[in-house]
């Protein structure tokens, strides 16, 4: 508990006629005047999502920088007007956009934390309608950021303005922390972290960066998926030679990137740098009894992605790959001609972009120590390499067995109408195991995307009935979080 003096929070002014009702009375007429609110809101809250999603502040592309900082701006303006004390906090990078609502001594303090940052929105050609010109389409709104994460971020904006505007204040303090930088892992924040543990002291961080299970079928996620992110350059002749002329005699760097990039996995699905599974824990028999339990459907899966077979690290269920085992994967390559026809060169340089997934337990500095050796000692004469290291972060589980997870539980049953799944996710939050370890809190990770919203791809969307939902459920959480007894 960050701070627990024995006060309550002072009863609302437009509801103090209720303060002789029984309490549970009290605060149920609370939350149904809020969702009342939040319905006569519903076209507003949806304008003002246009507003952000319109903005292209992609933080991969420097091209973009002032467009990233306009977001962190729109947002600075967005939480000023709901109330809240707010302050544009300069990084080395881009901005931090922070807000918090007054103590509420006794209760709890939740750390809401989110992202303003998109990631690049190419393939450009294969979006309908453009990135940045949000579209409605078959009740979902397109656009790139809609669900990651301007949409799901917005939500506890929404619901924060909405206490804020019928009841006059919350009943817990909410602390806002929306980053620039978490497309491109949150190095900046991490050291915004680290020196001021104070400021950011809370209870609980409220993140919605993460997906439901399934349609109607809400979830709370326990784990994530940590990453460790590169890019391989390497460099040959001085510049493209004729093939034909030199073709045998010299060390070609697109076929040595070709050959280095298939060592790092095999034909079962195995990571093959060295040590890369020293720190890996086996699934427990729990986890994987639960995981089978729940409904998947390869047909529909493979539709929805539009492939006609999968492969995977041998041994293991789908949910088990994507969730809870560490993998190896190439996000870009590049070398020699691309244009129309052919042409016989050897390419003067070649470099590929590619990043493992990461479990806990595992380091992602002991793993990038591993693989310049092991790419080094394969190198033949001839090449020159560079390997970038991008970002890393570890791999996350949260405890279930939590009374913040249970108020969590029951504002999302009151939102979505449902009650949520356990599950694990295969994404990365980079900065989530910080929150955990610098300011002792607990994660609720509550997700309302879908598996299916071409996040990081064209046609990213949102559900729009999900953005009302995640709305309501996230108003809900805060009265549940301030109803949790003391001696949490
Ligand atoms: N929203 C995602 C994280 C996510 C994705 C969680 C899928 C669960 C399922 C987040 O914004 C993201 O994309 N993170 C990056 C981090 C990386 C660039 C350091 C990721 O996972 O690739
Ligand atoms: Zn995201």
């Amino acid at each position: 508990m960050v701070s627990r003096v024995g006060h309550r929070p002072l009863l609302p002014v437009a509801l103090a006629s209720l303060s002789t009702q029984h309490p549970s009375a009290m605060s149920s007429e609370i939350l149904s005047q809020i969702d009342q609110f939040l319905e006569s809101q519903s076209d507003r809250f949806e304008a003002q999502l246009i507003e952000l999603l319109r903005i292209p502040s992609v933080s991969a592309d420097s091209q973009h920088a002032s467009d990233v900082r306009q977001a962190a701006d729109w947002l600075v303006t967005r939480l000023a007007a709901c109330g809240l004390s707010t302050e544009l906090i300069p990084t080395a990078g881009y901005p931090i956009v922070y807000a918090e609502s007054p103590p509420v001594p006794g209760k709890p303090v939740a750390l809401i934390y989110g992202h303003y940052d998109v990631q690049p929105p190419d393939p450009l050609d294969e979006w309908i309608t453009p990135p940045f010109e949000p579209a409605r389409r078959d009740g979902n709104l397109v656009a790139r950021g809609a669900t990651d994460d301007k949409g799901q971020m917005l939500t506890h904006v929404q619901s924060v303005a909405a206490w804020l505007q019928t009841v006059g204040h919350l009943p817990i303090q909410v602390k806002l922390l929306i980053e620039g930088e978490e497309e491109v892992g949150s190095e900046n924040l991490e050291m915004f972290l680290v020196e001021n543990r104070e400021r950011l002291a809370c209870d609980c961080v409220v993140i919605s960066d993460t997906s439901q299970f399934a349609p109607g079928r809400p979830a709370i996620t326990y784990g994530l998926r940590g990453i460790a992110c590169y890019e391989l350059r390497l460099t040959g002749p001085k510049q493209d030679l004729h093939s034909g002329s030199f073709g045998g005699a010299v060390t070609n760097p697109a076929k040595e990137l070709t050959r280095l990039l298939a060592s790092l996995i095999d034909d079962e699905g195995r990571v093959q740098v060295p040590g890369f599974y020293d720190q890996v824990e086996p699934l427990s028999e729990v986890e994987r009894e639960q995981w089978a339990a729940l409904p998947t459907d390869e047909q529909a899966f493979q539709q929805q992605l539009g492939v006609k077979g999968l492969s995977g690290e041998r041994g293991y269920s789908q949910l088990e790959q994507r969730w809870a085992r560490p993998t190896f994967d190439i996000n870009g390559m590049w070398s020699g001609y691309q244009g129309e026809g052919p042409k016989t060169i050897i390419p003067a340089r070649a470099g590929a972009k590619f990043s493992f997934r990461l479990v806990p337990y595992q380091d992602p500095a002991k793993i990038t120590a591993a693989l310049q050796a092991m790419l080094e000692s394969q190198l033949p004469p001839g090449v020159e390499m560079e390997l970038i290291d991008y970002h890393g972060a570890p791999g996350f589980v949260v405890p279930l067995e939590s009374p913040y997870v249970q108020a969590a539980s029951r504002a999302i049953e009151q939102g979505f109408g449902t009650r949520p799944v356990m599950i694990r996710e295969g994404g990365s939050i980079p900065i989530v195991t910080q929150f955990a370890e610098q300011l002792q809190a607990e994660v609720l990770l509550l997700g309302w995307g879908q598996d299916d919203d071409n996040t990081h791809g064209p046609n990213e969307k949102f559900c729009l009935a999900d953005f009302h939902r995640g709305i309501r459920a996230s108003a809900h959480l805060w009265h549940h979080l301030a109803a949790l007894p003391d001696s949490v």
